[in-house]
């Protein structure tokens, strides 16, 4: 059984025992163990069916620990971690060689960031390695966003998820890589790219799978519910195609009646895309339970994290 606690000192132990614990970040939790234990990392793999050409995102508590993980830090990806750390930026970097190759599935380059959640900020410090963390669903499902989310998926499989409350941002760090020392962006996320680019200028995005052989994790099937799901631009024409269906709907701010609605999830009342972007995941798990037919959004308008949000939905529709 699994126990969820707000016990650090616990989750220490554990982690220094060579196990994994779910640690809140904010912008979804992440299954952690330490970088340097094959056991715990194998368990990484072995507890979410990850497949092994996948790699994982290092964490840190301080910019100072970058020195111990990377070769090498191009002036943009130093600008990138100056403005947005502790935060939702995930940068890929050339790795040290201490950095095992299970980490990076065997590529010359590590994905790191600093999460900002103070719980595990302060879980790190009191560590003395670095944490590696996928996010705490198995292969293929919608991250979770709360504890109890990750005590549905792995109540068997883990000792224990330390419970930070509600990611804020609640979509996964968006991630930057260097080629040529210049910025390219893999995953659209948390951080919107407009963000970025007041940084560093205009950056190239390469974010599907077939044009980033760089960025491995990015397939096209990801992050979906078990309900058949629908991203459209005209729902209403959606809804009176599918009269005689269970139907639970995604929108942002507008309230709608049909029939056919058994549940609809109004991400901001206020139309503000950053709290649409923190409630998405909860919504799909909501509706994933309630065994209807089919989940449908509205398309999301596509600028700031409208996009990232866009991205998600794009993939849970696979
Ligand atoms: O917000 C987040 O990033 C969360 C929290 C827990 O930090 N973590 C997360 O991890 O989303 P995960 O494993 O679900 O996604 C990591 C992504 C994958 O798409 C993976 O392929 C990519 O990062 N990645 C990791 N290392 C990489 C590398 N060396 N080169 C390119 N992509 C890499
Ligand atoms: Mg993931």
């Amino acid at each position: 059984m699994t126990i969820i606690s707000k016990n650090i000192n616990k989750a220490v132990d554990i982690l220094n025992n060579e196990d994994v614990v779910a640690i809140p970040t904010e912008t979804v939790y992440g299954l952690a163990g330490n970088i340097y234990s094959e056991k715990a990392i194998r368990k990484i793999f072995e507890v979410k069916q990850r497949p092994l050409f996948n790699p994982l995102i290092v964490h840190l508590h301080t910019i100072k620990q970058l020195e111990e993980i990377v070769s090498h830090v191009p002036p943009k990806a130093q600008m990138l971690a100056n403005a947005f750390w502790p935060g939702s930026l995930t940068l890929v970097l050339k790795k040290k060689a201490n950095i095992p190759d299970v980490i990076t599935a065997g590529k010359d380059t590590v994905a790191v960031r600093i999460p900002n959640h103070p719980v595990t900020l302060e879980l790190l410090k009191k560590l003395s390695f670095p944490l590696a963390a996928p996010s705490a669903n198995p292969f293929n499902r919608i991250s979770p966003t709360n504890a109890l989310h990750v005590e549905y998926y792995f109540k068997n499989s883990i000792q224990m998820v330390l419970d930070g409350g509600e990611c804020q941002n609640g979509l996964e760090s968006t991630i930057i890589g260097f080629e040529k020392n210049e910025p390219i962006l893999y995953r659209l996320g948390a951080i919107a790219i407009e963000d970025i680019e007041n940084v560093v200028g205009k950056i190239t995005v390469k974010n599907k799978e077939e044009k980033a052989p760089n960025a491995p994790g990015m397939l096209a099937k990801h992050y979906a519910p078990k309900t058949k799901t629908y991203l459209v631009d005209n729902l209403e024409e959606f809804l009176e195609r599918h009269t005689n269906k269970a139907i639970g709907v995604i929108v942002l701010s507008e309230n709608l009646n049909a029939e056919n609605i058994k549940h609809i999830e109004i991400l901001s009342r206020s139309g503000d895309l950053k709290e649409a972007a923190s409630k998405l995941y909860s919504a799909l798990h909501r509706l994933d339970g309630l065994n209807l037919n089919m989940i449908v959004a509205q398309r999301f308008p596509n600028f700031g994290l409208g996009k990232s949000i866009n991205d998600r939905l794009e993939r849970a529709t696979k």
